[in-house]
């Protein structure tokens, strides 16, 4: 199969591309290294079946030519940072919004039929169903990032319904694991290898997460991978995430734990990390699991495993 990895130097787009060269796809690799890293890419760059394409996907018109004939898309690459949004309002809706529209724009005009798209959980505000399923009703946004993400979908909608493209929309949690590059796990360690004692926490640290482990997010983009266009036809949002979840103290105590670090916790206080934060997030999976995935790791493991990677690499 040929398949585009846009975002492809990123944390979840580089594991992407190693899970689907071990699988022998022929892999084009769109990145612009806002955020991405070369060094997450050295296996693939040596492999044959990879072409990197080192620019930015606002540029698609001038790239689209070498996308021909691609199977699927896989469509990773955005502003991943939900935290900073109010620092700069347009980023979201360029990078996230305008770039997915151009991508879909490429799809309509090289006949691609199939799209994975990297969405979030984010889209579903601070619902009042806890475990959110894809079906729940939709609440005010909260954040500039949810908002570009939940518009993107929007537009990946009708293109299914207009040019009958099949997408598979994927709303993850927050991911963990090898190559994790931005999040509170990085925000923790940094600050606990420059003071070892304390350690500030944002909001009153019972604001309720789930995460999951990048391998069982690999595992389900090639079980996508081969149900879509077959059983997986049209607008398809799915939920990815673990069936437990875990307060952000507790993550900072495994943190530590892992770590051998024994700093005096400083809450900033309030239900929110920040302004967009969602206090709770819990997403059903049970439409994950119909189809034949489910997570194998525990959050425990996931943040264990995160904390013991970011401390020896950034
Ligand atoms: N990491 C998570 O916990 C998480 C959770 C939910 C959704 N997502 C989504 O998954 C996707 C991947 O996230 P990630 O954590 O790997 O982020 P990341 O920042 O590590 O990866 C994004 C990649 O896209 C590239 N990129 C960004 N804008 C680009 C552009 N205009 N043109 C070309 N390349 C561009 C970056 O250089 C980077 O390599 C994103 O769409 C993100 O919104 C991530």
């Amino acid at each position: 199969m040929k398949v585009t990895v846009t975002g492809c130097a990123g944390f979840i787009g580089s594991n992407l591309v190693d899970k689907l060269l071990s699988n022998k796809h022929q892999v084009i690799g769109i990145d612009n290294f806002s955020t991405g890293k070369m060094e997450f890419i050295s296996n693939a760059i040596n492999n044959d079946k990879f072409t990197l394409i080192q620019d930015d996907i606002k540029n698609i018109d001038s790239i689209k030519d070498s996308m021909l004939n691609t199977d699927i898309i896989f469509h990773m690459a955005a502003n991943a940072d939900v935290r900073f949004g109010l620092n700069h309002p347009s980023k979201d809706l360029n990078e996230n919004t305008l770039n997915t529209f151009k991508l879909l724009e490429v799809m309509r005009n090289l006949s691609i039929k199939n799209i994975i798209f990297a969405s979030t959980g984010s889209v579903y505000g601070e619902n009042q169903e806890i475990p959110t399923s894809e079906n729940c009703p939709f609440p005010v946004q909260t954040s500039l990032y949810g908002a570009s993400k939940l518009a993107a979908e929007a537009f990946i909608a009708a293109y299914c319904e207009g040019f009958e493209i099949n997408a598979a929309v994927c709303r993850f949690v927050s991911l963990m694991g090898p190559r994790y590059t931005h999040g509170h796990v990085v925000d923790f360690v940094q600050s606990l290898k420059n003071d070892p004692k304390n350690l500030t926490i944002l909001g009153d640290g019972n604001q309720y997460k789930s995460y999951f482990h990048v391998n069982d997010c690999m595992n389900a983009m090639i079980l996508l991978a081969k149900q879509i266009g077959k059983n997986i036809k049209g607008f398809y949002p799915i939920n990815l995430g673990t069936e437990d979840g875990i307060t952000v103290k507790e993550s900072a105590e495994i943190i530590c734990k892992t770590l051998g670090y024994e700093p005096k916790f400083n809450f900033t206080g309030g239900k929110q990390g920040w302004i967009g934060d969602n206090p709770t997030i819990q997403l059903d999976i049970s439409k994950a699991k119909s189809i034949g995935w489910e997570p194998k790791y525990s959050i425990k493991q996931s943040i264990e495993d995160t904390a013991k990677w970011v401390y020896s690499n950034l």
